[in-house]
């Protein structure tokens, strides 16, 4: 005889569960409670930004959830991340945060009550802790009880299943963040319901997230202190990773290994680029062999435990020494980045920096002849011609998300005025595509970016990542050094 399967996520080869069992699992565990000192890091600061979302949607019940697990094959599920507006305000980073739902809810004429819907820890009265092997403590690992959840964040728990009594009953005006939903459509019974409702909500949150609290630059600033040792790393493996048939991988892996003993894990997938394969912008494909007489393109980041991204890109000779051509590509690259860096302050457009470093590439590109007209014309005119070769913006905003806030609206980011505590990236690059015939031969199939981080202070932007050498000659006395 087995026992029901109702509600627990077995897979069919499972074996059977006999009433004996049944009963014998149910029996005998010693308590393992949490320490009861334990809190969310930066715990004190999540109130504040409730108190914040909260005022501008004054007596409407705001609804974010961490996000829903995305099946792998079969019983297997991806890991799961929280998404950043939950985790902006609750603390909570850990897989265990799928399918959990914090709801802000009216209280007052002004205020908002934050109550957080969550699956607590398996009881030992049931099959799950054994048996489920999705939620299951003895599958998954053991999640906080209500009580312990409520203790580490200071918010007020309900268990996830009365989340459908909440949404069954009077509703206040409701807004959904965008994009993760599924969980509170199932509890409404109307999938899809809430959709639309929500851009606001998510503008919101993303511009509120736009300007870093002291704690939030340290975090950055660790995931970025991860990123230079991984970029290290990447370096003394080079010899091995000339010698693999697919380097790119050997790189990838390099990189990933150090970000996951270091923090939750790469903030992004980690490009790893050799030669032409770095004139595609985003090349995860990773699979070609190290040309050494080539450059290696690296762009990559640790995400820390608490989920703050680096984005950091260096261009490396695989020779250990620029050719001619190289550098000559490179310092343009550089003399941009340069340019960038030097137009952040407070009270600038986001759009400077941008141009700055655009107005240095396109009076490069003139100068070499590659760009055929002014480079004074190509940039009055706004014609974008010199976009060919750089293709992409210059930089973006950088904190939970690697490309963070980005459901900001236009006036507050695009279009938008830079302010001490913001983090971004300036991140230039050329771009000579293999096959462009507008280029000379020796300049085809070169990509270049130089990507760093930085914080907006009082008087311009600190450069977070400045442990890694730019300029060519540092690059490679630096590789030199750790080749040695
Ligand atoms: N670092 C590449 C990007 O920001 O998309
Ligand atoms: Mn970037």
């Amino acid at each position: 005889m087995t026992l029901p399967q109702t509600g627990l996520n077995t897979g069919s080869h499972d074996l059977p569960v006999t009433p004996a069992l049944a009963a014998f699992m149910g029996t005998r565990w010693a308590p393992t409670p949490l320490p009861a000192d334990r809190r969310v890091p930066g715990h004190d600061r999540f109130p504040g930004r409730r108190a914040r979302l909260g005022a501008a949607f004054p007596g409407e019940r705001l609804i974010v959830p961490a996000g829903r697990l995305k099946v792998r094959c079969n019983d297997l599920d991806h890991r799961f991340r929280p998404h950043s507006a939950y985790v902006w305000l609750t603390g909570l980073t850990g897989e265990d945060q799928a399918d959990h739902v914090l709801v802000l809810e009216p209280a007052g004429p002004q205020g908002h009550e934050p109550v957080l819907y969550l699956r607590p820890r398996s009881p030992r009265d049931g099959g799950e802790f054994y048996r489920d092997r999705r939620y299951g403590e003895f599958w998954v690992g053991r999640r906080p009880d209500l009580a312990e959840a409520a203790r580490l964040t200071g918010v007020r728990t309900e268990h996830l299943d009365d989340l459908g009594k909440l949404l069954a009953g009077p509703q206040p005006p409701t807004r959904v963040l965008a994009g993760t939903d599924a969980r509170v459509d199932d509890a409404t019974g109307r999938p899809g319901a809430h959709a639309g409702a929500d851009g606001e909500l998510a503008a919101v949150l993303s511009e509120l997230r736009l300007v870093k609290d002291t704690w939030e630059v340290d975090q950055l600033q660790l995931a970025v202190d991860h990123t230079v040792t991984g970029f290290e790393d990447v370096v003394r493996a080079l010899p091995t990773a000339l010698r693999h048939h697919r380097g790119e991988r050997w790189i990838e892996g390099v990189f990933d290994l150090r970000a996951r003993a270091e923090g939750n894990g790469s903030a992004y997938t980690t490009i790893a680029a050799s030669g032409a394969h770095a004139c595609v912008l985003h090349w995860i494909r990773n699979d070609g062999p190290l040309d050494p007489d080539s450059l290696l393109l690296l762009d990559a980041g640790v995400e820390t435990d608490t989920l703050y991204a680096a984005d950091v890109t260096r261009t490396l000779p695989l020779s250990g020494t620029f050719t001619p051509v190289q550098r000559q590509a490179y310092d343009l690259v550089l003399a941009a980045q340069s340019a960038g860096i030097a137009a952040l302050r407070p009270g600038a457009r986001f759009r400077d920096f941008h141009r700055a470093a655009m107005r240095v590439i396109a009076e490069g590109l003139a100068d070499w002849g590659v760009l055929r007209i002014p480079a004074e014309q190509a940039l009055a005119d706004d014609n974008g011609l010199y976009r060919r070769y750089t293709l992409c913006g210059s930089g973006h905003m950088l904190g939970l998300d690697y490309h963070d806030c980005a459901r900001s609206r236009a006036d507050r980011y695009l279009d938008g005025v830079l302010e001490e505590g913001m983090v971004l990236t300036v991140e230039p690059g050329l771009y000579l595509q293999p096959d462009d015939e507008t280029l000379p031969v020796e300049l085809r199939g070169l990509g270049i970016r130089i990507e760093d981080d930085l914080v907006i202070t009082a008087e311009g932007a600190r450069l977070m990542s400045g442990a890694l050498p730019r300029t060519a000659g540092d690059v490679e006395a630096w590789m030199a050094a750790l080749l040695e």
